[in-house]
């Protein structure tokens, strides 16, 4: 296990009713606030009332960002930046899911930066003295109310990108999982695949001696195993989204993480490429990509790990390492397709006609991936597998 400093400092209020806690938060870090929210949800759902009840009452004055789309766009975080500037807002309240948060995060950020937000995107300048960001999370899934990463696409260049600072980091997370009861079938999926992919990323690395983070890891994958499937039955399952919401914010706020390095991430980065060109959901990407990166890094070696993953979360009983990774791979794919996500890029109407681009932008900044290195070449290879 490697040296590692760990910090995690998100105030998590979980459990029914706690937006009712939501004016006292803010008002210990602002008050003038950045309401941002995404396409219509959370009107539909009331809790959109609520909060404003929550703001007039503990006399906050607040400016709306709504229209957030998934996968969100930088012009989004551009009217945000400049809504907080021209009210001098000191807070920004994000009311959603990872979209909607990803944004408020860029605006915070980007707020008192003198250039363009996407500079941060693109590696040219790094996060200093951000607005402080508060969270009511409203889709388990990206694990963004526990963390200080935000990932932004721009229409304009075809790119999704991602950045990160711990001083994005949510100051508060407000987690009622009565608020993801009316999460659709088809992002409850997507959010259960995301979840165990985050795991997966940090997972599958080549540290050793990391028992205790792996331990939680599988703790974490078996849950969205046992109660993906429930909450998809019957979304109003409290036990199934609560266990849901939870493990959504331990799986990515660093924790299984600690003492290995980075992660591998190389998923993420070549999903981030699909979904940057193509109308795709993040965690249906994930539902195609992963199966298939696994089969691509496996050898006698990685098949180690991935036969731990499979016996402890898939219910493999092969003693044979590489029999067990085999047959692990094809337990993870069933299991993401029995929750109806797809198997295969033609699935989702995608053709290998930007391949060639995206193996080269998700390279851009260097080799991907931590378990296997990938260049170009391989990434399009994993691309085409998953045809
Ligand atoms: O637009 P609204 O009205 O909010 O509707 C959303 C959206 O249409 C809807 N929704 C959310 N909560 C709901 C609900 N519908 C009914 N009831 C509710 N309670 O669900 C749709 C998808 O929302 P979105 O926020 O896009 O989903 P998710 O939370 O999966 O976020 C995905 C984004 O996060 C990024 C992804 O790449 C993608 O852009 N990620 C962010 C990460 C991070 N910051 O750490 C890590 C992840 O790996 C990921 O890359
Ligand atoms: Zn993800």
């Amino acid at each position: 296990m490697k040296n590692f400093n760990f910090i995690a400092p998100t105030k998590i209020l979980f459990g029914k009713n706690k937006v009712n806690e939501l004016g006292n938060e803010i008002k210990q870090h602002g008050t003038r606030v950045l309401f941002a929210y995404g396409t219509g949800s959370i009107k539909k759902t009331g809790l959109y009332d609520k909060v404003v009840e929550q703001l007039t009452q503990a006399g906050i004055e607040y400016f709306e960002l709504d229209g957030i789309k998934p996968n969100p766009d930088i012009s989004s975080v551009r009217e945000g930046i400049k809504i907080c500037r021209e009210n001098n807002v000191d807070f920004v309240l994000a009311v959603g899911g990872g979209s909607v948060i990803d944004c408020s995060k860029a605006v915070a950020a980007g707020v008192p930066y003198a250039g363009d937000a996407w500079d941060f995107l693109m590696r040219k300048a790094a996060v200093k003295n951000p607005l402080p960001v508060g969270t009511i999370l409203t889709l388990a899934a990206t694990g963004s109310e526990m963390n200080g990463n935000s990932v932004i696409s721009n229409k304009e260049t075809g790119e999704k990108r991602a950045f990160g600072d711990d001083s994005l980091r949510p100051k508060f997370s407000i987690l009622d999982p009565v608020n993801t009861f009316t999460v659709n079938k088809w992002q409850t999926a997507a959010g259960t695949v995301d979840i165990i992919s985050h795991i997966f990323e940090q997972y599958f690395t080549p540290d050793k001696g990391t028992f205790v983070q792996d331990a939680i890891a599988e703790g974490i994958v078996n849950t969205c195993v046992k109660y993906g499937p429930v909450a998809l039955e019957e979304p109003e399952n409290y036990e199934a989204r609560a266990n849901l919401m939870w493990s959504s914010s331990l799986a990515l706020n660093g924790l299984t993480g600690t003492g290995k390095i980075f992660g591998d991430w190389a998923t993420h980065d070549i999903e981030h490429e699909l979904s940057a060109y193509n109308d795709l959901t993040h965690g249906a990407g994930l539902a195609i990509l992963f199966p298939v990166w696994l089969e691509y890094v496996l050898d006698e070696i990685r098949a180690i790990k991935i036969a731990r993953m499979s016996r402890s979360c898939f219910g493999v009983t092969d003693d044979d390492d590489m029999q067990a990774a085999k047959n692990g791979i094809k337990a993870i794919r069933n299991f993401f397709t029995s929750l109806g996500m797809p198997a295969t890029l033609t699935e989702v109407n995608i053709t290998a006609e930007n391949f060639d681009h995206m193996a080269e932008s998700a390279c851009r900044f260097g080799p991907l991936g931590m378990f296997k290195k990938l260049g170009p070449q391989q990434v399009k290879d994993i691309l085409n597998m998953a045809l």
